[in-house]
């Protein structure tokens, strides 16, 4: 029989900064979600990626005096580190500057505007440069963005505009139609009260005053509004359009998009309507996940409130804070962040309840049993009837809130059966049974009860915290694979007896908030080293000291200072992304490393005639290279 496929995605994320824990959070869920359909056994497509073309990119590379591509090269780098970090499992990474991304966006563009669904007019109205958002003068809140509450821009272009209106009425109708389209329900209501039935004007889909964006093909100058580009991603990575588009027949239409809440207009009004006009079937769900709120306001970088989620999984450890995530906050609703609240929940649900569970289990099965896994003697024990129930109940539930995607509520019944077992031990209290020789069969059945419990307990988390189900199956001695999987919760009971126990360290170790916790550390990645070059091609780089004659900031760029540099007896003007470290004032008369034959590049409209040298330890500490001692500028460098 062939498998059932699922097919989840993320928001492909925007390359413009470092992500916190806010963009991890939606990641974690679709991991999560992944995970749990592959034990399931369906065939599963889990794709995440970066959206990497549009005005904002643009301008945050040229404040760091880089390319485009340059700058989100460094970016995307980091991210895919960061979902290793988090043991992200997905099935593929898009970037929309993959060739062929880009090559099928252009056609789907073609495609739409050959059918008369996209036409050329002119755009006058207002633009949200970080949102990427184009507003009408009535759809501004007190002049400014409705969505972010920041400045926008009044921008006049010629410009290809997309027939949203064409297809309104048969949206408005599909999405009552299907009540499971839009979840959470409240959200479905918003985008049908306040964008929907007031009436969808036709929606800008190029643009001409900048170029960093896909191509129109058959209109140079203009690019293709960068949302229309992101949108498509969820097809371009199943080959749509292509010769090679099998993954597309398999599994469009998507099950879930995971989006915030925020973007839940852009998936729920334009991709449907694209698709539509596409002729293609609708995905299945859009799922608008609330939004991690530090007290202050939601995470972001120019609130300065944002959290690394790199040093927690380094503080706390990778399982901990994905349970943290997805146990703390109802998938749908806000939800206050706190390291506090993270701390209380590694030592009372992980530390106190499971991991307590754990060694008590192995301990008395070692001291009782000689760590033998005991028989299991039918004992009729009215104590044990509840917590065969619980367990036998356990996985239907879970599959039944995982269906609905509430995370919190699936661990919240898993941890009624650790709660249920901590409970057992104490009404049963085996160390009274084992006083008495008659009560060994007794004793033995508890004891295998709460084995078997944790089997189920290890096997149900894994898609949350993928790496804690090995530690709690190898102190329980399960080494086969045929007791690690969904189908062997079928019946409870399927632990075989006799097997060794293995005492094992403690799985979550109590922690101190402010302090730093004890985890193990995943080896860091080294930075990537480059292809050996020869002499020759070191020697066509032309490096010489320059000394800095006049250095300002350069004014909207945060991270630019323009040079005025003394080569020799030539006099150089240089753009350089270190405004954030040294203040200008503090390198004029001083020797820097110039490579002097680099192409001219123009950043924010100056041009930048080559490249000052400078050592990087993060995005943080960046440090110009100098010369030890004064010596005449000009002097060659190698
Ligand atoms: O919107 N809590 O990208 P993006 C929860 N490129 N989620 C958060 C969050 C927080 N504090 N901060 C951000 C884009 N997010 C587009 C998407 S899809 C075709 C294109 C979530 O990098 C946010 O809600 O700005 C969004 O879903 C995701 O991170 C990506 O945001
Ligand atoms: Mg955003």
């Amino acid at each position: 029989m062939e498998k059932k496929t699922y097919y989840i995605t993320t928001p492909i994320y925007y390359p413009s900064d470092k992500l916190h824990i806010g963009h991890s959070y939606c990641t974690v869920a679709a991991d999560t979600a992944a995970r749990f359909k592959r034990q399931l056994g369906y065939d599963v497509m889990f794709l995440t990626g970066t959206d990497e073309h549009g005005q904002k990119i643009q301008r945050i590379a040229e404040e760091n005096g880089q390319s485009p591509k340059e700058y989100v090269d460094g970016i995307v780098k980091g991210i895919k580190e960061l979902w290793r970090i988090l043991d992200i499992k997905n099935d593929r990474f898009i970037r929309t500057t993959d060739k062929d991304h880009v090559e099928i966006v252009q056609k789907i563009f073609k495609k739409l505007y050959d059918q008369g669904d996209i036409y050329k007019s002119e755009y006058e109205g207002w633009y949200c440069t970080p949102c990427e958002s184009f507003w009408t003068e009535r759809q501004l809140k007190d002049g400014k963005c409705p969505d972010c509450n920041r400045d926008v821009e009044r921008t006049k272009e010629q410009s290809y505009f997309f027939k949203l209106s064409k297809y309104a009425d048969r949206l408005i109708k599909h999405i009552e139609d299907n009540p499971d389209f839009i979840q959470p329900q409240s959200r479905q209501n918003e985008m049908l009260n306040n964008f929907l039935r007031p009436g969808l004007e036709d929606l800008c889909v190029s643009r001409t005053s900048f170029n960093w964006g896909i191509p129109v093909t058959f209109d140079e100058g203009h690019v293709i509004y960068v949302w229309v580009d992101a949108l498509s991603n969820y097809i371009t990575a199943l080959g749509y359009l292509t010769e090679e588009d099998g993954l597309f027949k398999k599994y469009w239409p998507a099950d879930v998009h995971l989006v915030g809440k925020e973007i839940v207009r852009f998936h729920t009004i334009i991709w449907p309507i694209m698709l539509m006009a596409l002729g293609l079937p609708l995905p299945k769900q859009v799922f608008g996940h609330g939004w991690l709120i530090l007290e202050g306001g939601k995470m972001s970088k120019s609130k300065g409130n944002v959290v690394d989620p790199v040093v927690l999984v380094n503080k706390y450890g990778v399982d901990s804070i994905r349970y943290f995530l997805l146990r703390e906050v109802p998938f749908g609703s806000d939800g206050l962040y706190s390291e506090e609240a993270l701390v209380n929940r590694i030592n009372a649900d992980l530390a106190n309840d499971l991991g307590n569970l754990v060694s008590r289990t192995v301990t008395m099965i070692e001291k009782y049993f000689d760590g033998l896994i005991p028989e299991h003697i039918d004992s009729k024990d009215p104590l044990d009837d509840d917590v065969l129930k619980i367990a036998t109940e356990l996985p239907f539930k879970m599959e039944e809130y995982m269906n609905k995607l509430q995370f919190s509520n699936a661990l919240v019944e898993v941890w009624k059966l650790v709660g249920r077992c901590n409970k057992y031990i104490d009404e049963t209290t085996p160390w009274i049974l084992s006083r008495d020789e008659s009560k060994k069969g007794r004793l033995g059945t508890v004891l295998y009860n709460l084995a078997e419990s944790l089997r189920y307990v290890a096997i149900l988390i894994e898609p949350f915290m993928p790496n804690t189900p090995e530690k709690i199956l190898s102190q329980l001695g399960i080494e086969k694979a045929e007791f690690k999987t969904w189908d062997s919760l079928k019946s409870f009971g399927t632990l075989p007896s006799g097997i060794r126990v293995k005492k094992g360290g403690i799985i979550f170790p109590r922690v101190e908030f402010g302090k730093e916790a004890k985890v193990e550390k995943k080896e860091e990645e080294k930075v990537e080293s480059k292809p050996e070059i020869t002499i020759e091609d070191f020697d066509k780089i032309e490096f010489r000291v320059a000394k800095v004659l006049e250095c300002e900031k350069v004014e909207g760029a945060k991270k630019l200072l323009k040079f005025k540099l003394e080569v020799g007896d030539e006099i150089r003007q240089v753009v350089s992304g270190i405004a954030e470290n040294y203040k200008p004032e503090d390198l004029i008369g001083k020797n820097m490393v110039l490579v002097a034959n680099l192409k001219p590049v123009k950043l924010r409209g100056i041009e930048s005639q080559g490249m000052i040298l400078a050592a990087s330890e993060n995005d943080d500490n960046v440090v110009v290279i100098t010369t030890l001692q004064d010596i005449k500028s000009g002097s060659v460098v190698n």
